[in-house]
């Protein structure tokens, strides 16, 4: 196989994953998929760094993996596995952890914010080794590029770095991944809140559209959605961002431009634009919730797809693992 190599995943984080990680991450990957030789991770050892109840983990990572092939990533085209099924990461992780510098990982934002939150006590080594642990996801499939938000930037950078470093130390064992850095038009925010990104781990609930949620609910949420007094459908992130944040969402699932939409919504309220983009949504997460609530419902069946990646996945991750422990001298 000559296509390029692509690696992204996501936390287990939740029940159900949210309209941002559907329009910055799935679409695109489901487009990504047909063009590049895409692995898709649940990455379960990641969401480690969070307290977690076992029974619940498991179940997130089953609902996050029935989510990825309901919105189209196919387990035929792409490899799309569990993280912890493959032991190659941690293991690569090692390896890695010992060639960053203290200071080059005390210096990761991610970890200056969460470490801030956490306070001293709930600041695990886990967390600060994060960066290394995403580090060995990317590297060990040899992965040319990396879609990722801008906030995973950082860790991108960093990864590079390490594979430069161990390729000029022992030989070349890795690929240099390059980050392709989501589009601000696939950003969306909180509809409460519309500053900050919508988020699985958001305080509360009334800003999030769940992927999952049933369709009133959904469409409960965008009735109520945060807009101003003005009462023009008009895109201005800076002036109006809850309606600029409708509008991108409207775009994103609709492939229409923001300007054909604000033409179509010129001179009527909020209203009417709050009730077409509930219909949008509703028409394109209904069916996704469908197709995940079914393989749910069959969770040996999803098992078994999801066991039958994690060997595909394994025999690349194996061969760089091999080729790594071979150049280190063990
Ligand atoms: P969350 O904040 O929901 O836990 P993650 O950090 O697990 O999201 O991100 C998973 C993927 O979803 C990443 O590719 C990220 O860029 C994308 N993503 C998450 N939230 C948003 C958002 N609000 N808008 C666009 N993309 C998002
Ligand atoms: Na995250």
């Amino acid at each position: 196989m000559n296509k390029p190599r692509l690696y992204s995943g996501m936390q287990p984080s939740a029940d159900s994953l949210q309209a941002g990680n559907y329009i910055g991450a799935l679409l695109q990957w489901r487009d990504l998929q047909e063009t590049y030789d895409a692995f898709f991770s649940v990455v379960d050892l990641h969401a480690m760094t969070q307290p977690n109840n076992p029974a619940e983990l498991r179940e997130k990572t089953r609902r996050t993996a029935a989510q990825y092939i309901a919105a189209g990533i196919e387990p035929s085209k792409s490899t799309l596995y569990v993280q912890s099924h493959v032991p190659a990461h941690a293991e690569l992780a090692w390896i890695l952890s010992t060639l960053t510098g203290f200071g080059e990982a005390s210096r990761m934002t991610q970890f200056k914010d969460k470490s801030q939150r956490y306070g001293q006590d709930g600041t695990t080594v886990g967390l600060f080794t994060y960066p290394v642990l995403m580090a060995a996801d990317i590297l060990l499939y040899q992965t040319d590029i990396v879609p990722v938000g801008e906030d995973q930037k950082q860790h991108v950078e960093l990864t590079r770095d390490l594979a430069e470093r161990f390729n000029a130390r022992y030989g070349k064992a890795f690929e240099v991944p390059v980050p392709v850095i989501q589009k601000d038009t696939a950003r969306i925010y909180d509809l409460q809140n519309p500053t900050a990104k919508m988020s699985k781990s958001a305080a509360t609930d009334a800003g999030v559209l769940w992927l999952l949620d049933d369709p009133k609910a959904t469409a409960k949420k965008i009735m109520r959605a945060v807009t101003d007094s003005e009462g023009s459908v008009r895109y201005d992130r800076e002036n109006k961002p809850g309606v600029s944040n409708l509008l991108v969402i409207y775009a994103a699932l609709t492939g229409r431009q923001i300007p054909a939409i604000e033409d179509e919504y010129a001179g009527r309220g909020y209203g009417d634009f709050k009730k077409g983009l509930a219909d949008v949504v509703v028409n394109e997460f209904g069916p996704v919730r469908e197709r995940a609530l079914d393989l749910l419902d069959d969770p040996a069946e999803l098992d078994r797809v999801l066991a039958a990646n994690a060997r595909r996945a394994a025999e690349v991750a194996e061969r760089t693992l091999g080729d790594v422990y071979d150049k280190v001298g063990l």
